[in-house]
């Protein structure tokens, strides 16, 4: 296998994949014997596309172990819940929705149940479904994905619990099976973990430390998705502007960009997340320069405001991150920009807070994912004072979203009349689809399902705040 070496303890090595692959095959074998029509598997995932991407692999695994996929609990042997620990929110719909196959287990006494991801990787939530779950099978933490063979043989063969939170440095496992189901695009991944220790956010502590995949292995992954049919390929990572430091890997994300463009092929590339702290003119210079690369930016800023964004541990000021923002638009005026807000970071005061609605009405975003600051135990957020109640930044983020309902309604009306290369997807609307532009944006319009999947010249008739109408050149 590329890239693995004995002074480096990053990547798994060959015999321990292999020894996942025996597993793979004793499971295969036990389950065959206990269901004679091939065993059913539910795998629903929360979170961020990185969790998404580590169930494409669970999902490979669980196929070679011979498992074929339901879309509801009712029907499955296996049910398995990739989470996430980013918000409370996420972390309550969990336990309700693990609490909800209480009922459905009862009837179904051989029915197993997996809960694994960021959330499982804490260990006050793992302690938990521990105590007061007694009928979850399995839980493991992002750590161990690539055992999964191993961790089933072991719940089937032993009918034992299993519980494999373990952290470690933080590794990669190059090669495993993945199964992906999103037609025409496809996620990279090109690095793990995260180093960037943001006060309010579980996500190192979760994730472990930041590690990239050596450029080679990421590259022939996105030919062979080239080869296979995506059309659009987007390069994941909690902070892709710092790839390649961890192993040093002697190509930085500015030139791996470069290198994805020039593989033969009609694509777009797309890429998240971008950290403002090391975003830089070089990467912008490749984007603007590079043709497969769509011209939409997510570089969330979180707060407009340097006090907060000190306390955040963001490492760069509102002037900064606008001075980017000039920069980007100067070398890509059809830039489309989104970015990720968080109202309510402990301590923020209300003027502080509207130093973040006229940072998003001077760069003009296209859309915003908006939180409410949510607190992480373990993280330094978590000891800060946070006086304002919930009810008041509920209405500070009411005046958020109106704001950018304002700025976005301007930006869909501007489009009318213009027509945009867009990828066909599918939509749930009878006779209709939905095609997605370079810079990111929905427009519905009436075709055949035959077009899903191919790029279409779309000239947008009409605008509402959030969707566009157009039709087929
Ligand atoms: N690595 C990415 C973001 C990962 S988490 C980045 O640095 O941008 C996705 C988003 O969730 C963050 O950008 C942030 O806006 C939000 N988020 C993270 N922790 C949060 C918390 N404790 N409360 C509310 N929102 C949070
Ligand atoms: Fe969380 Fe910050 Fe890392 Fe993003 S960069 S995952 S917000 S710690
Ligand atoms: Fe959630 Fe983990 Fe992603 S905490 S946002 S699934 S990295």
């Amino acid at each position: 296998m590329s890239g693995y070496s004995e002074k480096n303890q990053i990547f798994i090595p060959p015999a321990e994949l292999e020894k996942q692959v025996k597993f793979t095959s004793l499971v295969h074998t036990m389950l065959a014997s206990r269901y004679p029509d091939s065993p059913k598997a539910f795998v629903h995932t929360y979170g961020c596309q990185g969790n998404v991407s580590d169930s494409e692999k669970i999902k490979g695994q669980l196929k070679k172990m011979g498992y074929s996929f339901v879309d509801s609990p009712e029907d499955a042997d296996l049910v398995l819940f990739n989470t996430c620990a980013v918000r409370e929110h996420a972390e309550d719909r969990v336990f309700g929705n693990v609490g909800a196959l209480k009922p459905i287990k009862e009837k179904k006494k051989d029915m197993l149940i997996v809960l694994c991801g960021c959330m499982m990787q804490q260990k006050h939530i793992a302690d938990r479904i521990k105590r007061s779950y007694p009928y979850v099978n399995l839980v493991f933490g992002t750590f161990a994905i690539h055992r999964l063979p191993e961790m089933l043989y072991t719940v089937l063969s032993r009918g034992k619990r299993v519980f494999e939170i373990e952290e470690n440095a933080g590794t990669i496992a190059e090669g495993l099976p993945t199964e992906r189901d999103r037609g025409a695009k496809a996620w990279l991944p090109i690095m793990y973990g995260c180093n960037n220790f943001c006060s309010y956010c579980i996500v190192p502590y979760v994730r472990g430390r930041e590690r990239s995949r050596l450029p080679e292995d990421i590259l022939a992954e996105a030919r062979e998705l080239v080869a296979s049919g995506a059309k659009d390929i987007t390069l994941l990572g909690q902070n892709v502007n710092s790839y390649g430091k961890n192993p040093d890997c002697g190509v930085n994300f500015a030139s791996l960009i470069r290198q994805i463009n020039d593989i033969e092929g009609d694509f777009v590339i797309r890429f998240m997340t971008s950290h403002p702290k090391d975003c830089t003119y070089e990467l912008l210079d490749a984007m603007a320069e590079c043709k497969k690369v769509a011209r939409h930016l997510h570089l969330p800023v979180q707060s407009g405001n340097n006090r907060v964004l000190a306390e955040m541990n963001r490492k760069y000021t509102r002037e900064q991150y606008l001075d980017l923002i000039a920069y980007a638009k100067k070398r890509m005026p059809d830039l489309s920009l989104t970015s990720d807000i968080i109202v309510g970071f402990p301590g923020e005061t209300y003027e502080e807070f509207l130093d973040t609605v006229s940072l998003i009405k001077e760069v003009g975003y296209t859309s915003l994912f908006t939180f409410i600051y949510s607190k992480r135990e373990g993280t330094k957020a978590a000891s800060m004072p946070d006086p304002v109640s919930y009810k008041e930044k509920s209405k500070w983020f009411k005046e958020l979203c109106d704001a950018q309902e304002e700025i976005a309604a301007r930006r869909t009306a501007s489009m009318v009349g213009k027509t945009y290369r867009v990828l066909v997807e599918p939509n749930d609307r009878e006779g209709w689809l939905t095609g997605r532009t370079s810079g990111n944006i929905s427009i519905d319009f009436e075709g055949d399902a035959a077009l899903i999947g191919q790029f279409a010249e779309i000239e947008v008739t009409e605008a509402k705040t959030w969707i566009l109408y157009g039709k087929k050149k």
